[in-house]
């Protein structure tokens, strides 16, 4: 048993993905997934984190998060999703249920303070982060490591100086990077080598289980998708930052600041040389990490007790 770790995502496809890697690796240690806006809306993300926590057979609560950015408005990234976000995968109607609870943020501080300690990955845009940072300050004390899938150093894909996660919500991304005593970013530059090409998507598409059927349907999706926006495969971004969670000695980093603009090119992430609290992923083993993510999706699933 590890620490703790509060999950914060937009499932989405790549990060349905991630549920399947976390839940080989540490079943167990995930207390909490945040569905929050990103992807494609909350009451969608919320569903879809359902929907892989009852394909995987994962006993995890999900609590609904943010609605949307804490400033204006955002771009759902249904082109490369689907329009459920989840490549048609989806489930509207089943057995588990999110958190019921007025006050989210409220309920997500006291889950953490009640651990002790966690370790927080975050894999779509920060406004749970920021928001949680900004109401409750000391709940900085009770988070380890913060693990987050975004930005690009010199590159972005939803525009051309900015990546997805930063875009949603700059404010809050810059706040992060900020205020965050220490935080491991795992940008573009290092998530958009790791993809999936057609020959390994079809090799899952041979394994004969409900889970790997249903990943190959939605990752032949994103395949098409992905590509179509000129990317390698179908790019496994938050799996890459999982994966740098569990093995960090996977991957070679640099300590620097990162800035995030949000006045002219909103959500472009800069090195900075103020305060060095951010490790740099830097380069890693693609073909290694897609055999690690391929191991996990195509084992065979029992129920977990
Ligand atoms: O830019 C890629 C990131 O944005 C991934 O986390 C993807 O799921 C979207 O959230
Ligand atoms: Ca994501």
């Amino acid at each position: 048993m590890g620490r703790p770790i509060i999950l914060d995502t937009d499932p989405g496809i790549d990060d349905a993905v991630a549920f399947v890697v976390l839940q080989h690796y540490c079943p167990s240690d995930v207390r909490l997934i945040v569905a929050g806006y990103g992807n494609i809306t909350k009451e969608h993300t919320v569903r879809n984190a359902l929907t892989m926590c009852s394909l995987l057979k994962w006993d995890v609560p999900v609590l609904p998060g943010a609605s949307g950015p804490q400033k204006g408005s955002y771009e759902t990234a249904a082109h490369i999703h689907g329009t459920d976000g989840l490549g048609g995968l989806s489930l509207s109607e089943q057995e588990k249920k999110p958190i019921e609870t007025d006050d989210w943020l409220l309920y997500l501080y006291e889950t953490i303070c009640s651990e002790g300690t966690v370790d927080y990955i975050t894999l779509g845009p920060l406004t749970n982060l920021a928001m949680l940072f900004m109401r409750f300050p000391d709940s900085k004390k009770h988070i380890g490591r913060i693990v987050t899938m975004g930005g690009g150093i010199g590159k972005g894909n939803v525009r051309p100086y900015a990546e997805f996660n930063m875009f949603c919500d700059p404010e809050s991304a810059a706040f992060v990077l900020r205020e965050a005593d220490h935080l491991a970013l795992i940008p573009l530059n290092t998530t958009e080598t790791v993809a999936f090409s057609l020959m390994q998507i079809d090799r899952i598409g041979q394994c004969d289980t409900v889970l790997a059927h249903a990943l190959y349907t939605i990752l032949k999706a994103n395949y098409a998708a992905c590509t179509a926006y000129g990317e390698l495969g179908s790019t496994m971004h938050d799996s890459t930052a999982v994966l740098y969670y569990l093995f960090p000695e996977l991957f070679s980093v640099r300590k620097c600041g990162i800035h995030v603009n949000c006045e002219k090119e909103p959500g472009n992430t800069e090195l900075t040389d103020r305060r060095h609290n951010i490790i740099l992923a830097e380069q890693t083993d693609p073909a290694l990490l897609l055999e690690k993510i391929m191991a996990c999706v195509m084992k065979e699933y029992t129920p977990h007790g």
